[in-house]
């Protein structure tokens, strides 16, 4: 059976865009696919203490979880969620793939260079995570892995280091698919990034301070409903689809197809020819306050002892897959 397998970091309270660019397609297609494939959702929590942290990370680990619960996820025996600390197979395969990565193509990870900006003295984790990240990918043989836009670069690396080891120890990994490839299967037209409502050329992030820039899961509906009317647009007064020319525009219309699940196609249709912003803002702010409201309501449903319950399970069986791959790979190294 196939894995499909991602993670979402619990640093702090989630934002629009980790729930709509990863956490609803991931919900989408565990419950589309679950009958055939296996599904690995964790809680990369190793990930997290590379940076500060909001709050308690094991309490923000269980909010996250019950973020895919309040989202829709459906368990059978083929979903799994887990926390990466729990399974010290993640750690240790991540150092045997330190010593096959290169300085330079690890230098060259978008992300590192963005996180360490500005740092005085930035820790080694900062650099180590995309290896991290191949771990908690190749101990599982995960052939598809839903993300963001951001995370794609990670991929690429991921695949690279799993073909060099492959080339050198015969078939030890399976290669997740092309990041091409995966925006196929999560069947968005593009990789997915929501961009914040201020400043529309940088992604929505956790870590922005500005609080209109972005909104939480756990925003009050009619705030958000506030912060998406006062979102950047243009001068252009035209509604395109143009995240060159129109960012703020093309955001927009974005986030109102993923609330609805809807085409992006379909909603350019709609809006076509129409030039009034307030309009836009009005139906997106419409969108997200209702999809908030009933996510919220969700989530008051879920307890703590329900996933907990599911984590033991999901942790059990982790580490039994996750120690049989270490075990291959360290007998190909001659570690044992
Ligand atoms: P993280 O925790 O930063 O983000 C979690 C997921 O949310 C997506 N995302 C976004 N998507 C669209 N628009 C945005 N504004 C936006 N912001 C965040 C990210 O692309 C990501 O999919 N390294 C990963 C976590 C990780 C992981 C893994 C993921 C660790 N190991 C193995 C998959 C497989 C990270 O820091 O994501």
């Amino acid at each position: 059976m196939k894995t499909i397998l991602t993670g979402i970091r619990s640093n702090s309270i989630l934002t629009l865009g980790n729930y709509l660019g990863a956490l609803l397609p991931m919900v989408r297609l565990a419950n589309e696919h679950s009958k055939d494939y296996n599904v690995n959702i964790f809680v990369p929590d190793l990930h997290s203490i590379i940076s500060e942290v909001d709050g308690d990370l094991r309490e923000n680990t269980i909010r996250t979880l019950k973020y895919y619960l309040a989202a829709g996820l459906q368990i059978n025996e083929n979903v799994h969620i887990y926390r990466q600390s729990r399974v010290p197979a993640h750690s240790e395969l991540c150092w045997i793939l330190d010593c096959v990565a290169t300085m330079g193509e690890t230098s060259r990870m978008i992300q590192f260079k963005e996180k360490s900006k500005g740092q005085e003295s930035c820790n080694v984790g900062i650099f180590n995570y995309p290896i991290l990240m191949a771990a908690d990918i190749l101990l599982y043989d995960a052939t598809y892995v839903p993300i963001g836009e951001d995370q794609f670069q990670h991929i690429e690396l991921t695949r690279n280091l799993a073909m060099r080891v492959n080339h050198k120890y015969g078939d030890i990994f399976t290669v997740p698919v092309s990041t091409a490839e995966q925006v196929k299967f999560m069947e968005i037209d593009n990789g997915i990034r929501i961009r914040d409502l201020l400043n529309p050329e940088k992604k929505m992030s956790k870590s922005t301070k500005a609080e209109n820039s972005k909104i939480m899961l756990d925003d009050a509906p009619e705030v958000a409903a506030k912060k998406i009317m006062s979102a950047t647009t243009d001068s252009l007064g035209k509604i395109k689809f143009d995240m060159w020319a129109q960012p703020g525009i093309s955001n927009l219309l974005q986030i109102e197809a993923l609330v609805n699940n809807v085409p992006l196609q379909d909603v350019i249709s709609t809006w076509a020819g129409e030039t009034r912003y307030g309009d836009l803002k009005k139906k997106v702010a419409e969108s997200v306050s209702t999809m908030l409201a009933d996510f919220q309501a969700n989530l008051e449903t879920i307890s703590d002892e329900q996933v907990i319950s599911l984590l033991e399970k999901g942790e059990a069986y982790a580490n039994v897959v996750a120690n049989e791959k270490l075990h291959e790979v360290q007998q190909a190294f001659q570690l044992r």
